[in-house]
């Protein structure tokens, strides 16, 4: 290897993109290239099926700035990996050569036998396919969805909210069957169904022809448009021609390694051992894309920055699924030997799964923050009991509960509901004591804190609190230790989740419970995607006893 090694990543979906941005942040010695068959620049797949459909692109694309020094190559397909003389052909005619090489290339939708070519067939997996979906989209459009996983449900809601008349086929006996438990599965058909989608389940598509899609059993349904979403094909082409070891999903080990020496691979494409289930499996899920590349990013500075060796942790899988205003949750496996439920859809549903007595996954509706909590449990290799989580009134984390990652061990949220009542935004200010002590002085920022927010006391050290202004804007307020606190706007900059009743506070960083994005409180500034816009802060202090922040807000930096 020469002094200065070259990396090249195939693929600049989120998994290569966010490989390139942590090994500049890290300071990686070498060079890195990025490779990406797609011409746009690098964006989000997720609102795709989502935000998108209904017209926000304000989320879409993948933070631009970080990828100083990065060598970015656009529109140009890797066509051949030759491992002897370790070199990338490129469509172009190119040849890259490399000391490290790490396949991103994700995964390509699972193609429908039986389509007629005329037939007004969409598949949605790139930003093409959801802009010739949206420009088709409209109000009474027929618009039949083929496959009921999470992109084909989401885009009926999506499009079910635009007024179009949707049509879902399903060829299993429920819906999302390889990723949610059937209790999950039951919710979800209800919540379409009274969307007022039409739900076909056991429903074989025998053909699809212009005008409709003929079934199995002979029924006809009829459509302006067809959207099929019947799983993925792994884009392992270039991988298994070069010899490395596939199985529609390139093998990795934990490091991330595939077969062949120096030849990295991660996101979508992999197939690695599931530290749940023990198998190798590809997920196929935002998270994962992204967590495998930060956790590949620290592995390949290790040494060459002076960085210590990293041993990668397993983290349990989690996906989130937004299907019009019901938000899905779930980290682990789908299925154990028991089910324990909790709750209910409108105030919040968990399904627990338990196998010989150990917790082994989680499902969740419109429960972000008791969904964080278990995936920690999971996520830390720990338990509970079937019996506690149905029986509390409020799930917390065991007493030994140890911190993913690799940050220092820091106090863990406390849930809302811990805070008592005084707390809530409608809190009326006349909860605070009567005989307040004065304001205190303009803080630095020259910003006088002049709303008495309430006592100290009644946020615990490492909790989240909140007010509301005079002109009813929602404040979290955090309590970090002693008299430090900080406040920023409730509402997380990436959707509409509230900081306060689904974020989780770990030292100075509230991480939104919806799709994990987070923020440092002292600043509102984003810290990981998929937040990338700051929210903002209001100086915030304690005196006598007392918390006051200021109801000017600072605006954050662009
Ligand atoms: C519509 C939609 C909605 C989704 N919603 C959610 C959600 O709500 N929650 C969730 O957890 N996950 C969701 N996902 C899944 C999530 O987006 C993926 O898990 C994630 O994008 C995987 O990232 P990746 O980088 O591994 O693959 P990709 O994002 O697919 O990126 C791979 C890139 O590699 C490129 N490439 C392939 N071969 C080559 C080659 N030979 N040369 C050069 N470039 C190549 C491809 O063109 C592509 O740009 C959604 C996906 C879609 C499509
Ligand atoms: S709503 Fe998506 S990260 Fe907060």
């Amino acid at each position: 290897m020469s002094a200065s090694p070259a990396l090249v990543i195939v693929g600049s979906g989120l998994a290569g993109h966010t490989l390139a941005r942590s090994l500049v942040s890290l300071g990686y010695a070498g060079s890195v290239t990025l490779v990406g068959e797609e011409h746009h620049a690098p964006y989000d797949r997720p609102p795709l099926s989502k935000e998108f459909q209904l017209g926000d692109e304000s989320t879409l694309m993948l933070q631009a700035d970080g990828l100083a020094g990065v060598q970015v190559i656009s529109g140009c397909k890797a066509v051949a990996i030759d491992t002897d003389r370790r070199a990338l052909a490129l469509s172009d005619g190119r040849e890259l050569p490399w000391d490290s090489l790490v396949l991103a290339t994700g995964v390509r939708p699972r193609p429908l036998a039986g389509s007629d070519p005329q037939a007004p067939v969409h598949f949605l997996r790139t930003l093409d396919d959801a802009r010739a979906i949206r420009a088709k989209l409209r109000d009474g459009l027929k618009l039949t969805v083929i496959g009921g996983g999470p992109i084909g449900l989401e885009l009926a809601a999506s499009a079910g909210q635009l007024g179009a008349r949707v049509t879902v086929l399903e060829a299993a006996p429920r819906l999302m069957a390889r990723t949610v438990p059937p209790t999950i599965a039951e919710v979800l058909l209800e919540h379409h169904r009274a969307s007022g989608a039409q739900v076909l389940l056991g429903a074989q598509v025998k053909a699809v022809q212009r005008g409709g899609v003929e079934l199995a059993d002979g029924r006809r349904v009829e459509a302006d448009l067809v959207v099929v979403g019947i799983g993925v094909v792994a884009n392992d082409d270039l991988a298994h021609a070069a010899g490395i070891a596939t199985d529609d999903g390139i093998f990795v080990d934990a490091n991330f390694r595939t077969t062949q020496p120096d030849v990295y691979a991660i996101g979508d494409v992999t197939r690695q051992r599931n530290p749940i289930s023990g198998r190798f499996e590809r997920i196929e899920t935002w998270s994962n894309a992204r967590t495998q590349a930060q956790a590949l990013a620290r592995q390949l500075c290790a040494g060459t920055n002076g960085a210590p060796r990293v041993v990668t942790g397993a983290a349990a899988p989690w996906f989130w699924s937004d299907q019009g205003n019901l938000r899905l949750q779930c980290a682990g496996l789908p299925q154990g030997d028991q089910e324990v439920r909790r709750g209910d859809p409108a105030t919040g549903l968990v399904v627990g799964q338990w196998s010989a007595g150990r917790l082994v996954g989680v499902a969740a509706i419109n429960a972000p923050q008791d969904f964080n909590l278990l995936r920690r449990i999971l996520d830390a290799g720990q338990s509970m009991t079937p019996e506690a989580f149905a029986s509390s009134t409020e799930l917390r984390l065991p007493p030994n509960h140890t911190p993913e990652g690799p940050a220092e061990p820091v106090p863990v949220t406390v849930t809302q509901s811990d805070a008592p009542a005084a707390l809530a935004p409608s809190a009326p200010l006349a909860q605070v004591p009567s005989t307040l002590p004065p304001p205190p002085p303009p803080t630095a920022q020259g910003t006088a804190p002049d709303l008495a927010a309430c006592p100290l006391e009644y946020i615990e050290e490492g909790a989240i609190g909140s007010t509301s202004l005079p002109d009813g804007t929602r404040i979290a307020i955090y309590r970090i230790q002693g008299d430090e606190v900080f406040a920023t706007d409730d509402k997380c900059s990436h959707g509409s989740s509230s900081l306060c009743d689904e974020g989780s506070l770990e030292g100075h960083l509230i991480e939104c419970g919806l799709h994990l994005g987070s923020f440092d409180v002292r600043t509102g500034k984003p810290v990981s995607a998929p937040c990338t816009k700051a929210i903002r802060s209001y100086p915030a202090q304690v005196r006598d006893g007392t918390i006051w922040i200021a109801t000017q807000p600072i605006e954050p930096s662009p």
